[in-house]
């Protein structure tokens, strides 16, 4: 198969924040598809910690040697993204059979709003797999210690916002 042929992927999410479950997930994608995308939702309904512009710049200085992987964000619908980026994979990371319910009918959604979108789950390292961005916000919160949880940039930037 040539290189214009492989498959580019799509890693969607809400990355607020990105945490080393993420990280996780993006370093196993890399291993399979030569391009991986990270899509930042841009959800204005919901009252994010950090803004769609902030979540782009630290996961972008996160990846900023890596070519493999591009950052951006992005609204509407993912196939609507994934046709933009002329990508075809939809990766998702499975962390227990809790998460199955919702990505089972996500993935199945996508398919059937765009018959070539294909999900790939990936399952992270076990010491990843109770970490959320839920939990890791409502733990830095309350003033909890995020160390090992997240990207040690992202840590002080989420401890910094949490004291504002
Ligand atoms: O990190 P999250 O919050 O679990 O990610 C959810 C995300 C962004 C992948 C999902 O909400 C999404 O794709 N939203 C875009 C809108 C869309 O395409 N909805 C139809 C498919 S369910």
């Amino acid at each position: 198969m040539g290189l214009s042929k492989q498959p580019v992927a799509v890693f969607p999410g809400s990355f607020d924040p990105f945490h080393l479950g993420h990280a996780d997930i993006i370093s196993r994608a890399t291993q399979i598809f030569p391009r991986l995308i990270v899509g930042i939702l841009e959800n204005p309904s919901k009252q994010p910690v950090f803004t769609p512009n902030e979540r782009l710049e630290m996961v972008r200085s996160l990846y900023a040697g890596d070519p493999a992987v591009e950052v951006r964000l992005f609204s509407g619908l993912l196939v609507n993204f994934l046709q933009q980026m002329q990508a075809t994979v939809i990766i998702r990371g499975m962390r227990a059979v809790s998460d199955f319910e919702y990505e089972f009918q996500m993935a199945l959604m996508n398919r059937r709003l765009s018959p070539s979108a294909e999900t790939v789950f990936l399952t992270p390292k076990e010491e990843y797999s109770y970490l959320s961005s839920r939990m890791v916000r409502e733990v830095a919160a309350l003033g909890g210690d995020v160390t090992g949880l997240v990207p040690e940039p992202i840590r002080s930037l989420l401890e910094e916002r949490m004291r504002s």
